[in-house]
């Protein structure tokens, strides 16, 4: 299966691909920027597969990605806002937090596939943790040195880009994708007559 991220991000580039070995991931190139001003991860993520879908080739998978951080002390900032929220988002994160005792916060991320043909995908990760009072760790990328995923005592940049793949909400967004994709290739196939042309979408390859 081929899919073409409308993103300009390596590091989500990167952690798809982990999470989907099976996958060819490209970011698409596309000339201009998608319009993200909407109120919820899903409507920005659906508003950048609708710009790739007018920049790529009509047989085209493409995947639109929206993700961030919410953090229950600032009621949810910077949520939607967490790339253009501040020039250093670890930094201004750790400040509103000074003296907070409540540092909940966790990770969403919303993918939609738009198909060649037919209905959009969507999958949902989340990932809950909270903020660390110091930066640690040097991978991953974003709020990633602050963020510890409960159960955890390390943050994310220090736990690593293997165990991003396994456990980010990237990589849970990422596998309920997979799964909702399955769904369809099977309801496509239960749904084609006998002796049609029988496989369309991913599915067809993997049989
Ligand atoms: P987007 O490109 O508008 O989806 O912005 C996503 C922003 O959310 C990134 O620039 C990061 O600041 C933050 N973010 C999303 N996912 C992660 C992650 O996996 N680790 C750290 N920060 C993230």
């Amino acid at each position: 299966m081929r899919l073409l991220l409308d993103s300009r991000n390596e590091n989500k580039l990167r952690e798809l691909r982990a999470a989907l070995p099976a996958w060819e991931i490209a970011l698409l190139g596309a000339p201009d920027e998608p319009l993200e001003d909407g109120e919820a991860f899903v409507d920005n993520a659906r508003s950048k597969a609708l710009h790739g879908r007018r920049h790529a080739p009509a047989e085209a998978w493409i995947a639109g990605e929206d993700s961030g951080i919410e953090v229950a002390a600032l009621g949810g900032r910077p949520g939607v806002e967490s790339a253009r929220w501040a020039a250093d988002g670890v930094a201004r994160l750790l400040a509103e937090l000074d003296g907070e005792s409540d540092r909940r916060a966790r990770y969403v991320c919303e993918l939609v596939v738009l198909p060649p043909e037919g209905a959009e995908l969507r999958a949902t990760g989340t990932l809950e943790g909270e903020i660390a009072l110091a930066a640690r760790g040097s991978e991953g990328f974003g709020y990633d040195p602050v963020f510890v995923p409960m159960g955890e005592s390390h943050t994310v940049a220090e736990l690593g880009n293997a165990w991003k793949a396994e456990h980010s909400h990237r990589a849970q967004a990422a596998r309920a994708l997979a799964e909702a994709l399955r769904a369809r290739s099977q309801t496509r196939w239960d749904s084609t007559p006998p002796g049609s042309v029988g496989c369309h979408g991913p599915g067809a390859s993997a049989r």
